[in-house]
Protein backbone atom coordinates (compact mmCIF):
# COMPACT_ATOMS: atom_id res chain seq x y z
CA UNK A 1 0.00 0.00 0.00
CA UNK A 2 0.80 3.95 -0.69
CA UNK A 3 2.23 5.99 1.95
CA UNK A 4 -1.12 7.85 3.48
CA UNK A 5 -0.21 11.44 3.39
CA UNK A 6 -1.85 11.85 6.74
CA UNK A 7 -1.50 9.28 9.34
CA UNK A 8 -2.50 9.99 13.46
CA UNK A 9 -1.27 7.26 15.35
CA UNK A 10 -2.77 6.37 18.76
CA UNK A 11 -3.90 10.02 19.41
CA UNK A 12 -5.22 11.04 23.11
CA UNK A 13 -6.09 14.23 23.95
CA UNK A 14 -7.29 15.07 27.28
CA UNK A 15 -9.20 18.27 29.06
CA UNK A 16 -9.84 18.47 32.22
CA UNK A 17 -12.36 16.38 32.90
CA UNK A 18 -12.94 14.90 29.69
CA UNK A 19 -11.28 12.80 27.62
CA UNK A 20 -11.51 14.18 23.88
CA UNK A 21 -9.34 11.89 22.27
CA UNK A 22 -8.96 8.13 23.58
CA UNK A 23 -6.29 6.84 21.65
CA UNK A 24 -7.90 7.35 18.20
CA UNK A 25 -5.83 6.13 14.42
CA UNK A 26 -6.92 7.83 11.19
CA UNK A 27 -5.11 7.61 7.81
CA UNK A 28 -5.55 10.04 4.82
CA UNK A 29 -4.53 8.90 1.38
CA UNK A 30 -3.36 11.31 -1.15
CA UNK A 31 -5.76 12.62 -3.03
CA UNK A 32 -9.53 11.86 -1.56
CA UNK A 33 -12.08 13.16 0.33
CA UNK A 34 -12.45 11.86 3.46
CA UNK A 35 -15.22 12.88 5.82
CA UNK A 36 -15.27 12.55 9.43
CA UNK A 37 -18.63 11.92 11.13
CA UNK A 38 -19.96 11.65 14.93
CA UNK A 39 -22.51 13.01 17.49
CA UNK A 40 -21.77 15.63 19.53
CA UNK A 41 -18.85 15.78 21.69
CA UNK A 42 -17.74 13.23 19.68
CA UNK A 43 -14.34 14.74 19.01
CA UNK A 44 -13.92 15.57 15.34
CA UNK A 45 -12.81 19.59 15.90
CA UNK A 46 -10.29 18.10 18.46
CA UNK A 47 -8.73 15.65 16.28
CA UNK A 48 -8.64 18.53 13.57
CA UNK A 49 -7.21 21.06 16.10
CA UNK A 50 -4.62 18.47 17.01
CA UNK A 51 -3.68 17.59 13.34
CA UNK A 52 -3.31 21.79 12.85
CA UNK A 53 -1.00 22.44 15.48
CA UNK A 54 -3.78 24.40 17.84
CA UNK A 55 -3.10 21.84 20.20
CA UNK A 56 0.82 21.74 19.71
CA UNK A 57 2.80 18.79 20.30
CA UNK A 58 3.53 17.40 23.85
CA UNK A 59 -0.24 18.67 24.04
CA UNK A 60 -1.71 15.39 23.29
CA UNK A 61 -0.02 12.22 23.59
CA UNK A 62 0.74 9.61 20.00
CA UNK A 63 2.42 10.37 16.22
CA UNK A 64 1.34 12.47 13.55
CA UNK A 65 2.77 11.58 9.95
CA UNK A 66 2.60 14.05 7.62
CA UNK A 67 4.11 13.25 3.76
CA UNK A 68 5.31 9.83 6.23
CA UNK A 69 7.28 12.21 8.18
CA UNK A 70 6.69 12.48 11.86
CA UNK A 71 5.65 16.15 12.72
CA UNK A 72 5.56 18.41 15.61
CA UNK A 73 3.55 21.11 15.21
CA UNK A 74 4.04 23.99 17.83
CA UNK A 75 1.30 26.34 16.12
CA UNK A 76 -0.67 26.86 13.33
CA UNK A 77 1.51 28.55 11.30
CA UNK A 78 3.63 24.90 11.59
CA UNK A 79 0.67 23.08 10.09
CA UNK A 80 0.26 25.97 7.19
CA UNK A 81 4.09 25.86 6.38
CA UNK A 82 3.51 21.65 6.17
CA UNK A 83 0.35 22.47 3.37
CA UNK A 84 -2.64 22.01 5.90
CA UNK A 85 -5.30 24.45 5.75
CA UNK A 86 -8.15 24.25 8.26
CA UNK A 87 -11.83 26.60 7.99
CA UNK A 88 -12.61 26.27 11.79
CA UNK A 89 -16.04 25.51 12.31
CA UNK A 90 -16.86 28.94 13.56
CA UNK A 91 -15.89 31.15 10.77
CA UNK A 92 -12.67 33.12 11.47
CA UNK A 93 -13.20 36.55 8.69
CA UNK A 94 -12.67 39.58 10.33
CA UNK A 95 -16.19 41.41 9.39
CA UNK A 96 -14.70 44.94 9.43
CA UNK A 97 -12.22 44.37 6.94
CA UNK A 98 -12.36 43.45 3.04
CA UNK A 99 -12.32 40.77 1.35
CA UNK A 100 -8.28 41.21 0.18
CA UNK A 101 -7.26 42.43 3.74
CA UNK A 102 -9.00 39.17 4.84
CA UNK A 103 -7.53 36.88 2.36
CA UNK A 104 -3.91 37.72 2.97
CA UNK A 105 -4.29 38.84 6.60
CA UNK A 106 -1.27 37.10 8.62
CA UNK A 107 -0.04 36.37 5.09
CA UNK A 108 0.89 39.65 4.61
CA UNK A 109 2.51 40.48 1.07
CA UNK A 110 5.29 42.73 1.67
CA UNK A 111 6.52 45.17 -0.79
CA UNK A 112 10.84 45.36 -2.00
CA UNK A 113 11.61 47.06 1.17
CA UNK A 114 10.69 44.37 3.08
CA UNK A 115 8.67 46.64 5.44
CA UNK A 116 4.97 47.92 4.38
CA UNK A 117 2.45 45.83 2.57
CA UNK A 118 2.05 45.49 -1.30
CA UNK A 119 -1.50 46.44 -1.43
CA UNK A 120 -1.43 46.33 -5.21
CA UNK A 121 0.34 43.15 -5.45
CA UNK A 122 -2.23 42.02 -2.64
CA UNK A 123 -5.06 42.71 -4.61
CA UNK A 124 -4.19 41.09 -7.71
CA UNK A 125 -3.10 37.68 -6.05
CA UNK A 126 -6.48 38.22 -4.15
CA UNK A 127 -8.13 38.19 -7.96
CA UNK A 128 -6.82 34.96 -8.59
CA UNK A 129 -7.47 33.53 -5.61
CA UNK A 130 -11.24 34.32 -5.73
CA UNK A 131 -10.93 33.20 -9.30
CA UNK A 132 -9.91 29.56 -7.87
CA UNK A 133 -13.13 29.54 -6.20
CA UNK A 134 -15.11 30.66 -8.77
CA UNK A 135 -16.26 33.51 -6.98
CA UNK A 136 -17.41 36.82 -8.43
CA UNK A 137 -17.23 39.72 -5.43
CA UNK A 138 -15.23 42.77 -5.25
CA UNK A 139 -11.69 41.85 -3.74
CA UNK A 140 -12.66 45.53 -2.24
CA UNK A 141 -16.11 44.90 -0.55
CA UNK A 142 -16.19 44.56 3.17
CA UNK A 143 -16.79 40.76 4.31
CA UNK A 144 -19.75 41.38 6.52
CA UNK A 145 -21.85 42.88 3.30
CA UNK A 146 -21.55 39.10 1.96
CA UNK A 147 -23.82 36.04 2.50
CA UNK A 148 -22.55 33.17 4.86
CA UNK A 149 -22.24 31.50 1.54
CA UNK A 150 -19.70 33.55 0.11
CA UNK A 151 -17.83 34.02 2.62
CA UNK A 152 -17.07 30.39 3.53
CA UNK A 153 -15.78 30.76 0.12
CA UNK A 154 -13.71 33.26 0.80
CA UNK A 155 -12.12 31.67 3.68
CA UNK A 156 -10.84 28.47 1.02
CA UNK A 157 -9.34 31.34 -1.06
CA UNK A 158 -7.26 32.44 1.67
CA UNK A 159 -6.61 28.69 2.08
CA UNK A 160 -5.85 28.22 -1.70
CA UNK A 161 -3.72 31.47 -1.03
CA UNK A 162 -1.07 29.89 0.46
CA UNK A 163 0.22 26.03 -1.04
CA UNK A 164 -2.38 23.83 0.35
CA UNK A 165 -1.94 19.96 0.42
CA UNK A 166 -4.59 19.17 2.86
CA UNK A 167 -7.62 21.16 3.48
CA UNK A 168 -9.90 20.70 6.62
CA UNK A 169 -13.65 21.99 6.44
CA UNK A 170 -15.28 21.75 9.56
CA UNK A 171 -18.84 21.76 9.15
CA UNK A 172 -18.66 24.21 6.39
CA UNK A 173 -22.32 23.88 4.77
CA UNK A 174 -23.67 24.03 7.86
CA UNK A 175 -25.18 27.85 7.38
CA UNK A 176 -25.49 27.08 3.87
CA UNK A 177 -28.49 27.24 1.88
CA UNK A 178 -28.82 24.45 -0.91
CA UNK A 179 -27.47 25.89 -3.81
CA UNK A 180 -24.69 27.21 -1.86
CA UNK A 181 -23.54 24.08 -0.23
CA UNK A 182 -24.01 22.28 -3.64
CA UNK A 183 -21.27 25.06 -5.25
CA UNK A 184 -18.95 24.52 -2.09
CA UNK A 185 -19.18 20.42 -3.05
CA UNK A 186 -18.21 21.22 -6.78
CA UNK A 187 -15.74 23.23 -5.78
CA UNK A 188 -14.07 20.53 -3.72
CA UNK A 189 -14.47 17.98 -6.52
CA UNK A 190 -12.88 20.17 -8.77
CA UNK A 191 -10.02 20.48 -6.28
CA UNK A 192 -9.73 17.12 -5.67
CA UNK A 193 -8.93 16.95 -9.71
CA UNK A 194 -6.02 19.47 -8.80
CA UNK A 195 -4.58 17.21 -6.07
CA UNK A 196 -5.63 19.01 -3.14
CA UNK A 197 -6.96 16.57 -0.53
CA UNK A 198 -9.41 17.54 1.88
CA UNK A 199 -11.26 16.16 5.10
CA UNK A 200 -14.61 17.20 5.66
CA UNK A 201 -16.87 17.16 8.81
CA UNK A 202 -20.07 17.39 8.62
CA UNK A 203 -23.24 16.18 10.06
CA UNK A 204 -25.43 16.17 6.66
CA UNK A 205 -24.97 12.87 5.85
CA UNK A 206 -26.54 12.72 2.87
CA UNK A 207 -23.91 15.43 1.55
CA UNK A 208 -21.17 13.36 3.04
CA UNK A 209 -22.51 10.00 1.27
CA UNK A 210 -22.75 11.95 -2.22
CA UNK A 211 -18.84 13.68 -1.55
CA UNK A 212 -16.59 11.36 0.44
CA UNK A 213 -14.46 9.01 -1.29
CA UNK A 214 -13.80 7.54 2.26
CA UNK A 215 -15.80 8.00 5.97
CA UNK A 216 -14.39 7.60 9.33
CA UNK A 217 -17.13 7.28 12.12
CA UNK A 218 -15.86 8.65 15.69
CA UNK A 219 -17.73 8.01 18.85
CA UNK A 220 -17.09 8.99 22.40
CA UNK A 221 -13.51 10.01 21.23
CA UNK A 222 -12.57 6.61 19.89
CA UNK A 223 -12.67 5.39 15.71
CA UNK A 224 -15.31 3.35 15.54
CA UNK A 225 -14.54 2.39 11.63
CA UNK A 226 -13.22 3.90 8.77
CA UNK A 227 -15.40 2.86 5.28
CA UNK A 228 -15.10 2.85 1.36
CA UNK A 229 -17.95 5.10 0.34
CA UNK A 230 -17.30 4.27 -3.09
CA UNK A 231 -18.30 0.85 -3.03
CA UNK A 232 -21.94 1.77 -2.63
CA UNK A 233 -22.38 -0.05 1.14
CA UNK A 234 -22.70 3.16 2.78
CA UNK A 235 -25.82 4.45 3.68
CA UNK A 236 -27.52 7.18 6.09
CA UNK A 237 -28.52 4.45 8.15
CA UNK A 238 -25.64 2.70 8.56
CA UNK A 239 -23.84 5.89 9.70
CA UNK A 240 -26.31 6.55 11.59
CA UNK A 241 -25.75 2.95 13.19
CA UNK A 242 -22.47 3.64 13.25
CA UNK A 243 -22.17 7.20 15.38
CA UNK A 244 -25.01 6.44 18.02
CA UNK A 245 -24.13 2.82 18.67
CA UNK A 246 -27.74 1.52 17.73
CA UNK A 247 -30.54 2.25 14.76
CA UNK A 248 -33.07 4.86 14.03
CA UNK A 249 -35.29 3.83 12.21
CA UNK A 250 -37.86 7.26 12.02
CA UNK A 251 -36.25 10.23 13.77
CA UNK A 252 -39.06 12.23 13.26
CA UNK A 253 -41.08 11.36 16.29
CA UNK A 254 -44.95 10.34 16.26
CA UNK A 255 -47.09 13.10 16.14
CA UNK A 256 -51.13 13.21 16.66
CA UNK A 257 -52.03 16.30 14.65
CA UNK A 258 -54.85 17.49 17.23
CA UNK A 259 -57.43 20.17 17.03
CA UNK A 260 -55.73 23.13 17.61
CA UNK A 261 -56.83 25.21 20.53
CA UNK A 262 -56.98 29.13 20.81
CA UNK A 263 -55.27 31.52 18.96
CA UNK A 264 -52.32 32.86 21.48
CA UNK A 265 -50.51 35.21 18.92
CA UNK A 266 -52.03 36.69 16.07
CA UNK A 267 -49.52 39.16 13.42
CA UNK A 268 -51.62 41.55 11.05
CA UNK A 269 -49.86 43.98 8.43
CA UNK A 270 -46.74 43.84 9.68
CA UNK A 271 -43.86 45.27 7.80
CA UNK A 272 -40.54 46.23 8.14
CA UNK A 273 -38.47 48.74 6.78
CA UNK A 274 -34.49 48.55 6.71
CA UNK A 275 -33.03 51.94 6.13
CA UNK A 276 -29.36 50.74 5.14
CA UNK A 277 -30.81 48.97 2.33
CA UNK A 278 -33.98 51.78 1.74
CA UNK A 279 -36.28 48.90 1.33
CA UNK A 280 -38.95 47.36 2.93
CA UNK A 281 -37.70 43.87 4.49
CA UNK A 282 -41.15 42.31 5.55
CA UNK A 283 -44.14 42.98 3.56
CA UNK A 284 -47.69 42.84 5.15
CA UNK A 285 -47.25 39.63 7.29
CA UNK A 286 -50.23 38.11 8.36
CA UNK A 287 -50.40 34.75 10.32
CA UNK A 288 -51.50 33.19 13.98
CA UNK A 289 -50.38 30.08 15.69
CA UNK A 290 -52.55 28.89 17.85
CA UNK A 291 -52.05 26.52 21.83
CA UNK A 292 -50.62 23.82 20.88
CA UNK A 293 -49.22 23.81 17.85
CA UNK A 294 -45.95 23.39 15.94
CA UNK A 295 -46.47 26.00 12.92
CA UNK A 296 -43.23 25.78 10.39
CA UNK A 297 -41.84 28.95 8.55
CA UNK A 298 -40.34 27.52 5.63
CA UNK A 299 -38.45 29.76 3.09
CA UNK A 300 -34.96 29.93 1.41
CA UNK A 301 -32.20 31.37 3.34
CA UNK A 302 -32.42 35.21 3.31
CA UNK A 303 -36.38 35.19 2.74
CA UNK A 304 -36.82 37.00 6.11
CA UNK A 305 -37.88 34.86 8.34
CA UNK A 306 -35.50 35.74 11.26
CA UNK A 307 -35.88 39.48 10.85
CA UNK A 308 -39.68 38.94 11.34
CA UNK A 309 -38.40 36.60 14.51
CA UNK A 310 -36.45 39.44 15.85
CA UNK A 311 -38.94 42.08 15.22
CA UNK A 312 -41.76 40.50 17.04
CA UNK A 313 -39.40 39.68 19.57
CA UNK A 314 -38.32 43.19 20.58
CA UNK A 315 -34.96 43.66 18.70
CA UNK A 316 -35.79 44.74 15.22
CA UNK A 317 -31.94 45.73 14.77
CA UNK A 318 -32.59 48.79 13.49
CA UNK A 319 -35.47 48.51 10.89
CA UNK A 320 -38.76 50.09 11.48
CA UNK A 321 -41.44 48.36 12.54
CA UNK A 322 -45.10 48.77 11.79
CA UNK A 323 -48.01 46.56 12.08
CA UNK A 324 -50.02 44.49 14.88
CA UNK A 325 -49.10 41.81 17.28
CA UNK A 326 -51.70 40.36 19.83
CA UNK A 327 -50.70 37.56 22.37
CA UNK A 328 -53.99 35.93 23.53
CA UNK A 329 -56.03 39.03 22.20
CA UNK A 330 -53.99 41.66 23.74
CA UNK A 331 -52.51 44.04 21.63
CA UNK A 332 -48.53 44.35 22.02
CA UNK A 333 -45.68 45.99 20.60
CA UNK A 334 -42.26 45.42 22.07
CA UNK A 335 -39.04 47.80 22.42
CA UNK A 336 -37.08 45.60 23.60
CA UNK A 337 -36.78 41.98 24.04
CA UNK A 338 -37.44 41.85 28.11
CA UNK A 339 -40.91 42.97 27.15
CA UNK A 340 -41.41 40.30 24.95
CA UNK A 341 -39.74 37.78 27.46
CA UNK A 342 -42.31 38.85 30.34
CA UNK A 343 -45.18 38.66 27.82
CA UNK A 344 -44.05 34.90 27.47
CA UNK A 345 -41.94 34.80 24.27
CA UNK A 346 -39.20 33.63 23.58
CA UNK A 347 -36.59 33.14 20.74
CA UNK A 348 -33.61 30.69 20.21
CA UNK A 349 -31.15 31.93 17.64
CA UNK A 350 -29.54 30.45 14.73
CA UNK A 351 -26.45 32.18 15.60
CA UNK A 352 -25.60 30.95 19.03
CA UNK A 353 -22.40 32.96 19.41
CA UNK A 354 -24.03 36.51 18.28
CA UNK A 355 -26.57 36.66 20.74
CA UNK A 356 -27.20 33.17 22.14
CA UNK A 357 -25.23 32.75 24.37
CA UNK A 358 -22.20 33.58 26.79
CA UNK A 359 -19.64 31.85 25.92
CA UNK A 360 -17.00 32.94 28.99
CA UNK A 361 -19.51 32.02 31.50
CA UNK A 362 -20.57 28.63 32.43
CA UNK A 363 -23.05 26.48 31.80
CA UNK A 364 -25.26 26.66 34.67
CA UNK A 365 -25.37 30.26 34.26
CA UNK A 366 -26.09 30.58 30.53
CA UNK A 367 -29.51 28.24 31.51
CA UNK A 368 -30.60 30.53 34.00
CA UNK A 369 -29.92 33.72 32.26
CA UNK A 370 -33.04 34.67 31.05
CA UNK A 371 -35.23 33.52 33.79
CA UNK A 372 -33.34 34.49 36.51
CA UNK A 373 -36.16 35.57 39.07
CA UNK A 374 -36.76 32.31 38.99
CA UNK A 375 -33.54 31.07 40.69
CA UNK A 376 -33.45 34.33 42.98
CA UNK A 377 -34.58 35.46 45.96
CA UNK A 378 -35.00 39.16 46.17
CA UNK A 379 -32.13 40.23 43.31
CA UNK A 380 -29.60 37.00 44.53
CA UNK A 381 -28.78 34.45 42.77
CA UNK A 382 -29.60 31.10 44.57
CA UNK A 383 -26.83 28.76 43.30
CA UNK A 384 -28.18 25.71 44.38
CA UNK A 385 -31.72 26.28 42.60
CA UNK A 386 -29.30 27.54 39.66
CA UNK A 387 -27.80 23.92 39.88
CA UNK A 388 -30.60 22.00 40.25
CA UNK A 389 -32.21 23.39 36.93
CA UNK A 390 -28.68 23.11 34.71
CA UNK A 391 -28.36 19.57 35.57
CA UNK A 392 -32.26 18.81 34.54
CA UNK A 393 -31.62 20.53 31.60
CA UNK A 394 -28.00 18.52 31.05
CA UNK A 395 -30.13 15.50 31.79
CA UNK A 396 -33.48 16.23 29.25
CA UNK A 397 -31.45 17.61 26.44
CA UNK A 398 -28.30 15.33 26.80
CA UNK A 399 -25.88 17.78 27.11
CA UNK A 400 -22.24 16.17 26.80
CA UNK A 401 -20.31 18.18 29.17
CA UNK A 402 -17.84 16.91 32.36
CA UNK A 403 -20.09 19.52 34.37
CA UNK A 404 -22.38 22.09 34.95
CA UNK A 405 -19.40 24.31 35.92
CA UNK A 406 -18.03 24.06 32.49
CA UNK A 407 -17.31 26.84 29.97
CA UNK A 408 -19.61 26.88 27.36
CA UNK A 409 -16.94 28.27 24.57
CA UNK A 410 -15.48 25.09 25.85
CA UNK A 411 -18.26 22.78 24.61
CA UNK A 412 -18.56 21.50 21.34
CA UNK A 413 -20.89 23.07 19.00
CA UNK A 414 -23.45 21.13 18.84
CA UNK A 415 -24.13 21.13 22.41
CA UNK A 416 -23.74 24.85 22.65
CA UNK A 417 -26.69 24.72 20.87
CA UNK A 418 -28.31 22.78 22.89
CA UNK A 419 -27.55 25.28 26.39
CA UNK A 420 -29.06 27.86 24.03
CA UNK A 421 -32.39 25.64 23.74
CA UNK A 422 -32.17 24.79 27.65
CA UNK A 423 -32.06 28.61 28.36
CA UNK A 424 -35.00 29.45 26.38
CA UNK A 425 -37.02 26.11 27.44
CA UNK A 426 -36.40 27.29 31.52
CA UNK A 427 -38.38 30.61 30.29
CA UNK A 428 -41.12 28.31 29.95
CA UNK A 429 -42.44 30.41 27.22
CA UNK A 430 -46.24 30.53 25.61
CA UNK A 431 -45.45 30.82 22.54
CA UNK A 432 -41.23 29.42 21.71
CA UNK A 433 -39.69 30.92 18.29
CA UNK A 434 -37.05 28.31 17.22
CA UNK A 435 -34.86 29.12 14.53
CA UNK A 436 -33.52 26.65 12.84
CA UNK A 437 -33.27 24.69 16.28
CA UNK A 438 -30.84 21.32 14.72
CA UNK A 439 -28.31 23.60 12.61
CA UNK A 440 -25.14 21.24 13.99
CA UNK A 441 -26.66 18.90 15.57
CA UNK A 442 -26.19 15.55 15.09
CA UNK A 443 -29.07 13.46 13.92
CA UNK A 444 -29.17 11.54 17.33
CA UNK A 445 -29.45 14.61 19.29
CA UNK A 446 -32.10 15.86 16.77
CA UNK A 447 -34.98 13.33 17.54
CA UNK A 448 -34.61 14.30 21.44
CA UNK A 449 -35.45 17.97 20.26
CA UNK A 450 -37.49 16.48 18.25
CA UNK A 451 -39.14 14.43 21.03
CA UNK A 452 -39.10 17.76 23.79
CA UNK A 453 -40.76 19.92 21.10
CA UNK A 454 -43.76 17.25 21.02
CA UNK A 455 -43.92 17.09 24.78
CA UNK A 456 -44.11 21.12 25.08
CA UNK A 457 -47.11 21.07 22.67
CA UNK A 458 -48.38 18.40 24.35
CA UNK A 459 -48.15 20.62 27.48
CA UNK A 460 -49.37 23.41 25.50
CA UNK A 461 -47.00 25.04 24.66
CA UNK A 462 -47.04 27.04 21.08
CA UNK A 463 -43.83 26.65 18.69
CA UNK A 464 -42.85 28.78 15.52
CA UNK A 465 -40.01 26.64 14.02
CA UNK A 466 -38.45 28.61 11.55
CA UNK A 467 -36.48 26.08 9.40
CA UNK A 468 -34.63 25.81 5.76
CA UNK A 469 -34.74 21.87 5.82
CA UNK A 470 -37.83 20.62 4.25
CA UNK A 471 -37.57 17.42 6.19
CA UNK A 472 -37.76 19.09 8.82
CA UNK A 473 -40.59 21.21 8.21
CA UNK A 474 -42.79 18.21 7.04
CA UNK A 475 -41.54 16.28 9.83
CA UNK A 476 -42.51 18.18 12.84
CA UNK A 477 -45.12 20.54 12.14
CA UNK A 478 -48.93 21.13 12.18
CA UNK A 479 -49.07 23.66 9.54
CA UNK A 480 -46.73 25.58 7.31
CA UNK A 481 -46.35 29.59 6.21
CA UNK A 482 -43.99 30.05 3.52
CA UNK A 483 -41.97 33.15 3.26
CA UNK A 484 -40.33 34.73 0.31
CA UNK A 485 -39.09 38.13 -0.08
CA UNK A 486 -40.26 39.05 2.78
CA UNK A 487 -43.76 38.12 2.28
CA UNK A 488 -45.79 35.07 3.43
CA UNK A 489 -46.90 33.32 -0.04
CA UNK A 490 -48.47 30.93 1.25
CA UNK A 491 -49.98 28.79 3.93
CA UNK A 492 -50.81 24.84 3.97
CA UNK A 493 -51.90 22.21 6.28
CA UNK A 494 -49.52 19.75 7.13
CA UNK A 495 -52.01 17.17 5.31
CA UNK A 496 -50.88 19.12 2.17
CA UNK A 497 -47.97 20.26 2.42
CA UNK A 498 -45.25 18.70 0.02
CA UNK A 499 -41.75 19.26 -0.62
CA UNK A 500 -42.24 20.41 -4.10
CA UNK A 501 -45.60 22.73 -3.36
CA UNK A 502 -43.03 24.33 -0.71
CA UNK A 503 -40.33 24.98 -2.81
CA UNK A 504 -42.58 26.42 -5.52
CA UNK A 505 -44.28 28.76 -2.72
CA UNK A 506 -40.62 29.62 -1.40
CA UNK A 507 -39.03 30.58 -4.80
CA UNK A 508 -41.94 32.98 -5.56
N1 LIG B 1 -11.19 23.67 25.02
C1 LIG B 1 -11.84 22.67 25.61
N2 LIG B 1 -11.85 22.54 26.94
C2 LIG B 1 -12.50 21.52 27.54
N3 LIG B 1 -13.18 20.57 26.89
C3 LIG B 1 -13.22 20.64 25.55
C4 LIG B 1 -12.56 21.69 24.84
N4 LIG B 1 -12.77 21.50 23.52
C5 LIG B 1 -13.53 20.39 23.41
N5 LIG B 1 -13.80 19.86 24.63
C6 LIG B 1 -14.57 18.64 24.90
O1 LIG B 1 -14.05 17.60 24.09
C7 LIG B 1 -15.09 16.79 23.56
C8 LIG B 1 -15.00 16.74 22.05
O2 LIG B 1 -15.35 18.02 21.53
P1 LIG B 1 -15.29 18.37 19.98
O3 LIG B 1 -15.47 19.84 19.87
O4 LIG B 1 -14.08 17.77 19.39
O5 LIG B 1 -16.61 17.60 19.44
P2 LIG B 1 -17.19 17.52 17.96
O6 LIG B 1 -17.14 16.08 17.57
O7 LIG B 1 -16.51 18.48 17.08
O8 LIG B 1 -18.72 17.89 18.19
P3 LIG B 1 -19.77 18.85 17.35
O9 LIG B 1 -20.35 17.97 16.29
O10 LIG B 1 -20.81 19.20 18.35
O11 LIG B 1 -19.02 20.03 16.84
C9 LIG B 1 -16.39 17.35 24.10
O12 LIG B 1 -16.77 16.63 25.23
C10 LIG B 1 -16.02 18.78 24.47
O13 LIG B 1 -16.82 19.24 25.54
MG1 LIG C 1 -17.11 20.26 16.16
Amino acid sequence: MKTPLLEMKNITKVFPGVKALNNVSFQVAQGEIHCLVGENGAGKSTLMKVLSGVYPHGDYSGDILFGGEIQKFNGISDSEKAGIAIIYQELALVPEMTVYENIFLGNEIKSANGFTVDWNETIKRAVEALKKVRLDVNPAAKVKDLGVGKQQLIEIAKALSKEVKLLILDEPTAALNEDDSENLLNLLRELKNHGVTCIMISHKLREVIAIADTITVLRDGQTICTLDAKKGEVSESVLIKHMVGREIDNIYPSREHKQPGEIVLEVRGWNAYNPALGRDILKDINFNVRKGEIVGFAGLMGSGRTELALSLFGNPDGYRVSGEMYIKGEKKHFGHTSGAISAGMAYVTEDRKGDGLILIQDVKQNISLANLQEVANRGVVNENAEIKVANEYKGSLNIKTPSIEQKVSNLSGGNQQKVSLGKWLFVKPGVLILDEPTRGIDVGAKYEIYTIMTKLVQQGMSIIMISSELPEILGMSDRVYIVSSGKITGELPIEEATQEKIMQLATN
